[in-house]
């Protein structure tokens, strides 16, 4: 079983598409997948076609040990997806968790408990480095860090660098870094950024990426992700390929 966290501390990179869409590769290679909305603003559970405040129970109560992982989990409509879902009571989380001794072991420990039920877990994390990114980056055996192709990605892959070292030294020394580029578009800025991204994370980036087109909005308005609302799309296929490089890392 592998644990990957789709992080980056940047709003709008392309996380929660980049989760749904490669838990819904993964299904398709008959893997069993659960996908676990980190995010307050339930982005994930949202775009997965829920309404976030349906739910008794959710990551929310995960964090607080209220619940265990099997009893908020729900399936999707994607076949062999799972769903922990999130909502706005998760913003609460972070406050309550300082209070917590070992606070940063609590989703490790929760996460390890369902390891034998998945080949595969995503965590769509918030785009914040907090409290709840961080017992993200301590669950996970790869941080997988969606960049766009702009020049502050740079930055951010930076700070996220420096976050990441320091998770290995006091937490998690194993964590490891996948980094993969999204919403390229044929700019020269976008392409100077493409390749700066390829020489700075080097053997770490992916070669698959996605581009920039409008059937994303459209597929997460329909509540499913564009694996599924369009399947042939060249973005379907890049997810397929990213899920691919990955599964061929871990071998
Ligand atoms: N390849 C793409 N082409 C066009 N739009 C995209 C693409 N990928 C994602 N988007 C859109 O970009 C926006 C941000 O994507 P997404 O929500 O996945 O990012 P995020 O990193 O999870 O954001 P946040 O940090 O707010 O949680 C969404 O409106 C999404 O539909
Ligand atoms: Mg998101």
């Amino acid at each position: 079983m592998a644990i990957y966290a789709l992080c980056n501390q940047k709003g709008g990179v392309g996380k929660t598409t980049s989760t749904a869409n490669l838990g819904a590769a993964f299904a398709e290679q008959e893997k069993k997948v659960l996908l676990c909305d980190l995010d307050p603003q339930g982005g994930l559970t949202t775009s997965l076609g829920f309404d976030p405040d349906s739910f008794e129970l959710t990551m929310y109560h995960v964090f607080l040990e209220e619940a265990e992982i099997p009893q908020a989990t729900i399936q999707t409509n994607i076949p062999g997806v799972r769903l922990v879902p999130a909502n706005l009571d998760l913003a609460g989380a972070e406050a309550e968790l300082l209070r917590e001794i070992g606070w940063h072991e609590i989703l490790p420990g929760a996460l390890q408990a369902v390891q034998a039920d998945y080949d595969l877990i995503l965590l769509d994390c918030p785009p914040s480095l907090g409290i709840i990114t961080s017992s993200a980056l301590a669950a996970a055996n790869t941080a997988l860090v969606p960049l766009q192709c702009e020049y502050l990605s740079l930055r951010a892959l930076k700070q996220l660098h420096k976050i990441i070292a320091k998770t290995r030294r006091r937490v998690n020394p194993d964590l490891d870094m996948l980094i993969f580029r999204t919403m390229f578009t044929r700019t020269s800025h976008a392409k100077e950024v493409f390749d700066e991204i390829g020489n700075i994370g080097g053997e770490r980036v992916l070669s698959a990426y996605t581009k920039r087109t409008i059937k994303v909005a459209d597929s997460s308005a329909s509540g499913q992700p564009l694996l599924m609302y369009s399947s042939n799309s060249e973005v379907a296929g890049a997810y397929r390929e990213l899920a691919q490089e990955i599964m061929n890392r871990e071998e």
